[in-house]
């Protein structure tokens, strides 16, 4: 894996970030014009990214629960995390069960800046900088490696950042690499952009939000489904993210959704 594409090293508001982008898409303010134009650009082929966004963020906020109360997981390492925004995963998880630990890693440095100074006065809860196409460097941070052991059972989240890594980039090693760390009873909730339902829409909004500096790789559900290999899928298995849990029937139109999202338990 010696030729990987570089990760964000500074911060340059000229070029669009994948976190800046989403959060911009879930209707935050920690973006530049930079980002809302190359965000301007997918949504004028595809306006239902907003509500992608959306729903993906609720699928995580519906698994971290899930995950605390039914699963009773209680350290959570959240890979990806994402610009700290509504409901963060250590909010959500300490809801349930105030002792949960949470670490957050991230590339991108504003995300790690931004997330820092949320967590500050909270010695449960890190973020740390790291990229997952390294992950034995990620693993092996001493941030993440004072909260979260191994021995017992984790929660890894790779919510909607599986589809930032071709599988050139080994996407399914960083995973398996995870599941073989992971104590039994861990589980891994995974979302991810699938071109299932509209191929060429897909292929068009790619070539998009490439030439705007924000590409993505869109996996079918097999090709999703084989990041939960060695696990067991909890119901509703792997399904178009609104359909994970709801908590509530909300008219939802599916095939304006694709975002595919499921947790996995290892036995
Ligand atoms: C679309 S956001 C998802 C945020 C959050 N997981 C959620 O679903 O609400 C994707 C995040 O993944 C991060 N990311 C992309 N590739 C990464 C990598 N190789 N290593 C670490 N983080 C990465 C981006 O910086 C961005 O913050």
């Amino acid at each position: 894996m010696s030729d990987l594409r570089p990760a964000p090293q500074v911060l340059d508001p000229n070029v669009p970030s994948a976190a800046r982008i989403y959060d911009y898409a879930l209707g935050g303010k920690d973006n530049y014009a930079a980002d809302r134009a190359a965000a301007d650009k997918v949504f004028a082929i595809a306006p239902e990214m907003r509500a992608m966004a959306r729903q993906n963020r609720a699928f995580l906020g519906r698994a971290v629960r899930y995950l605390a109360g039914e699963a009773g997981i209680r350290q959570f390492l959240d890979l990806g995390s994402g610009l700290p925004t509504q409901q963060n995963v250590h909010q959500v998880a300490k809801e349930i069960a105030p002792e949960s630990r949470v670490v957050y890693v991230d590339h991108d440095p504003i995300v790690v800046a931004h997330g820092e100074a949320l967590v500050a006065t909270s010695p449960d809860v890190a973020f740390v900088p790291g990229d997952l196409r390294r992950i034995d460097d990620v693993l092996d941070h001493p941030g993440l490696r004072r909260l979260i052991d191994f021995d017992r059972p984790v929660a890894v989240l790779m919510v909607a950042v599986l589809h930032f890594i071709p599988d050139g980039e080994g996407p399914y090693e960083v995973v398996a690499r995870l599941r073989d760390l992971m104590a039994p009873g861990s589980h891994l909730a995974v979302s991810s952009v699938t071109p299932d339902p509209h191929p060429e829409e897909t292929a068009a909004l790619i070539k998009v939000s490439t030439s705007a500096g924000a590409p993505f790789v869109a996996r079918s559900h097999g090709e999703v489904t084989r990041f939960f290999e060695g696990l067991d899928l909890v119901e509703p298995g792997l399904v178009s993210a609104p359909e994970w849990r709801p908590q509530i029937a909300r008219a939802v139109d599916l095939d304006k959704m694709w975002v595919l999202a499921g947790v996995g338990r290892k036995p």
